[in-house]
């Protein structure tokens, strides 16, 4: 199936709950999100997405409970390690967004190197990780000497180089945009899914296009 999302991005939401219904501890929701994430850009790749941004892992999710922070910085670490050759086969460029400096030293150290192993692919996984969309603009506002316009604040972004967002998909059922990529997305169609984030497959992804097909016809026709 062709897409006409160039720019995609993903509010992966749900692992908790999903895994309270089965039973396990929460962070078994997070390691299957995980494996979802790493296949979800192997399936944007398949369908032609040209950047795809995933919220990893959020300003507000710092204030979680350190057993569960420390989980996540462990899941991120598992990803720059042993998921790293599984990321790399799909030839895409990695970038990080975000305030990487409150992350563990030497993940940063991880996170610099992936970057610069696949800076020459054209395919861009963009990771958002201790990101929010109000710090990136304040963040980029404070660099401005001058007058601030919208064409020297976007130029400042940390995803100055990420297009606008076509789609957004939020899994878990919230219908909301919390904080994510706030900019990127000001012209971006919103599709929800029920769905909690580690029961997302290909199929789910599909249908959300063939929605964004439709939607675009209708709101082209307006
Ligand atoms: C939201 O679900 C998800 C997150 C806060 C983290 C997303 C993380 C991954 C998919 C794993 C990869 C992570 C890193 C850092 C590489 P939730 O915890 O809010 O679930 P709930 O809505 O059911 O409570």
């Amino acid at each position: 199936m062709k897409t006409s999302v160039q720019t995609l991005g993903i509010i992966m939401d749900g692992n908790r709950r999903y895994a309270t219904q089965k039973g396990l501890p929460r962070i078994e929701g997070h390691r299957s999100g995980l494996d979802i994430l790493v296949k979800c850009i192997e399936w944007c790749n398949e369908f032609g997405i040209k950047d795809v941004a995933f919220y990893a892992f959020s300003t507000e999710n710092w204030k979680r409970s350190k057993q569960e922070v420390d989980a996540l910085m462990g899941l991120l670490e598992y990803m720059l390690t042993e998921k790293k050759e599984d990321i790399l086969k799909q030839d895409v460029r990695i970038r990080f967004v975000g305030d990487i400096t409150k992350i563990p030293k030497k993940l940063q150290k991880l996170i610099v190197e992936m970057e610069s192993q696949t800076k020459k692919h054209t395919k861009t996984v963009w990771i958002c990780l201790s990101y929010g969309g109000r710090a990136e603009i304040v963040t980029a506002a404070n660099t401005i000497t001058g007058t601030i316009t919208e064409t020297n604040l976007e130029k400042s972004l940390w995803t100055a180089d990420m297009p606008d967002l076509d789609m957004v998909i939020r899994t878990g059922g919230n219908h909301r945009l919390s904080n994510f990529l706030l900019w990127k997305a000001s012209y971006a169609e919103l599709y929800f899914t029920k769905t909690k984030w580690p029961a997302f497959t290909k199929q789910h992804l599909k249908r959300s296009f063939e929605w964004y097909e439709k939607n675009i016809q209708i709101n082209n026709g307006k």
